[in-house]
């Protein structure tokens, strides 16, 4: 199970960084050039809300299952950048990624027929992408 996982983890990452980005961009476009936040816009942003959602899902199970996960947190691992990233920070700001990825889709949803959803789509997705593109393990998913 824990091979499956980390590869559905690993491959799942190309589609929630694009995905996000896709989302992110249209929302910019759209406040950029003034226009009326419409259904379609809202379904843009479930390109960035969907693959969000299940890497979650993944990424919690493989929390409890990886050995890079909770089975190696001690004091040590804090002292240690790679374990830490992987114990404490990469977890913490991919799930606060998700909670701005996932208020952000709400409020623009109760803002179709304004510009403001637009705004809104930008400022959340916006950091969403930020930590998730702070917090990713480059070296091993890349490298
Ligand atoms: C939603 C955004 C997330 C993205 C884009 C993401 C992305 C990634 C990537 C690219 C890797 C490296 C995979 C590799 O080495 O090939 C990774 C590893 C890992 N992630 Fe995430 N992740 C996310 C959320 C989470 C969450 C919420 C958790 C835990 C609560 C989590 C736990 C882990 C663990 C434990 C590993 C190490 C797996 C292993 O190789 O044993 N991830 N993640």
């Amino acid at each position: 199970m824990y091979t499956g996982l980390q590869h559905a983890h690993s491959g799942l990452a190309y589609l929630v960084l694009l995905g996000v980005a896709i989302s992110f961009i249209a929302a910019l476009a759209g406040l950029l050039g003034g226009k009326t936040f419409t259904d379609k816009n809202r379904k843009l942003g479930l390109l960035g809300l969907i693959p969000t959602h299940l890497q979650w899902v993944i990424g919690l199970i493989l929390y409890f299952v990886s050995p890079l996960g909770l089975k190696s947190a001690s004091g040590a691992a804090m002292k240690d950048a790679t374990t830490r990233l992987y114990v404490l920070e990469h977890p913490l700001m991919m799930v606060l990624a998700v909670i701005l990825i996932t208020i952000g889709y709400s409020k623009a949803k109760r803002q179709i027929g304004t510009n403001q959803g637009f705004k809104t789509m930008t400022i959340f997705y916006g950091l969403g992408l930020i930590l998730i593109l702070s917090r990713i393990p480059w070296n091993a998913w890349l490298g």
